[in-house]
């Protein structure tokens, strides 16, 4: 039996990305989405998309609304939920205060699980649709995340923090252990349904030598999977890292000896980089991911879009909560507005709507799944209303084209905006078994 249906609306996506290709977006001012089996079947202009229809496809009405691909977060930890918005820390202080002590609750399966529930909920609220997820050192946060992501059908990344020095008692492992317990993880989880695993060394400070080592390992032995961390966030951090790693000549150098610079890779912040690691990350097809309101909040610097550009390194966005300080991504375009402007340096809304959607997904190595409306991907999609608040809607009213109201929703809209979100086809919801 065909489970045909049809959205209407205003379809946005890109085709590239607009900074490279001028024709990238696509827009179809009234649009039909066709959605078979949970894939895109087809897109096109409305009038000639329904007479095509085949007589009895429900068609859900979003006329006046946009409907884009969901958005892509690919750097957060849902173990931070109860981290956000801690105040008067830079980043170290940050993590040793407020971050090590919420992580530790995660030894506790039935804390994690009902976190996990929450976290998802406030996500898919926010029309976010695939996350690259931090769980935290404990396996069983990391089984409390991939079945509840199970459960919703959603198409997600995690995998167990390997954190095994520079650590309190609570949040550490042991460098065989965490290559053990990962290991185990992955066969549990990598693969199933639409759940894909990343190997999760937190960063250079609270790994050993050894660590990184059987983390690369890992990587080796199981093909396809991701690999996540953070690097060059924050002066002091730098710099410690430097003591800690003194044969190093950089803070990426470190990775690339464990073999942890590499396609599916993902750096978050890459903030303080020099030309030659930029080089370095372009050709290992490595990801840089922008966090601007984790950047900001945690006064670590400002983000050089420009310069991961020029060197053809991949980039995508997130929000880094709890570091970052919110779960839209439509506030997280936002702010890489803002720190974009604070470098005297071009940002325009088909920048931002690119990187929450197809350039994560290029960044994440799944642009043949997600990311925009080509036909046969996975339709995970939301609506956007432009009368979420009268003041967006004032200011909806008074922009003349697309890019000038994409630009009305990133800097007005949060999950208000947000009407609905949509997980192969279906609208999301929590499951209720
Ligand atoms: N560096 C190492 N761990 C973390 C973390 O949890 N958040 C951020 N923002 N930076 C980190
Ligand atoms: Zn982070």
């Amino acid at each position: 039996m065909s489970t045909r249906k049809a959205f209407r609306g205003t379809l946005v996506d890109f085709t590239d990305d607009p900074r490279a290709a001028a024709g990238a977006l696509r827009h179809i001012e009234d649009g039909l989405l066709v959605v078979n089996d949970g894939r895109v079947e087809s897109i096109g202009p409305a009038a000639a998309g329904l007479a095509a229809l085949p007589a009895g496809t429900p068609v859900a009405d979003h006329s006046g609304s946009l409907i884009l691909p969901g958005f892509i977060d690919a750097h957060v930890h849902y173990a931070q939920t109860d981290v956000i918005a801690s105040h008067g820390k830079q980043l170290l202080d940050w993590l040793t205060d407020y971050t090590f002590p919420a992580e530790g609750r995660f030894a506790d399966a039935a804390h994690a699980a009902m976190v996990a529930e929450f976290f998802l909920d406030e996500i898919l609220k926010n029309g976010t649709t695939t996350a690259a997820v931090f769980p935290t050192v404990h396996p069983q946060s990391v089984d409390a995340f991939f079945s509840a992501a199970q459960k919703r059908g959603l198409r997600m990344i995690a995998g167990k923090v390997m954190m095994d020095v520079n650590a309190p008692d609570p949040v550490r492992d042991e460098a065989e252990q965490s290559y053990a317990d990962s290991k185990a993880l992955i066969e549990r989880w990598h693969g199933r349904d639409r759940l894909l695993y990343a190997v999760t060394p937190r960063f250079a400070a609270t790994s050993t030598e050894r660590q990184l080592q059987l983390a690369g390992q890992l990587l080796d032995e199981h093909p396809g999977m991701h690999m996540q961390t953070h690097l060059a966030e924050n002066h002091d951090e730098i710099k410690w890292v430097a003591e800690l790693f003194p044969w190093s000549k950089s803070y990426l150098g470190i990775y690339e000896k464990f073999g942890l610079v590499r396609e599916n890779a993902l750096y978050a912040h890459s903030i303080h980089l020099s030309e030659a690691d930029w080089q370095t990350m372009a050709r290992a097809g490595a990801a840089a991911v922008h966090c601007p309101t984790s950047n900001l909040f945690l006064g670590s610097g400002l983000f050089n879009l420009d310069a991961a550009n020029a060197s053809g390194t991949a980039v995508a966005l997130a929000t880094d909560v709890g570091g970052g300080t919110s779960f839209s991504m439509l506030r997280t375009m936002h702010e890489a507005y803002k720190v974009a402007q604070m470098g005297h340096r071009p940002f325009t809304s088909l920048d931002g709507f690119y990187l929450a959607t197809l350039g994560g997904a290029r960044s994440l190595g799944l642009a043949d799944k997600i990311g925009n409306f080509n036909p046969g991907k996975e339709a995970d999609f939301i609506v956007l209303s432009p009368k979420a608040t009268p003041l967006i809607e004032r200011r909806y009213g008074l922009a003349t084209d697309i890019a000038q109201k994409l630009f009305v929703m990133m800097m007005l809209g949060d999950e208000r905006a947000v009407a609905a979100t949509y997980i192969l086809g279906e609208p999301a919801r929590r499951p209720t078994i």
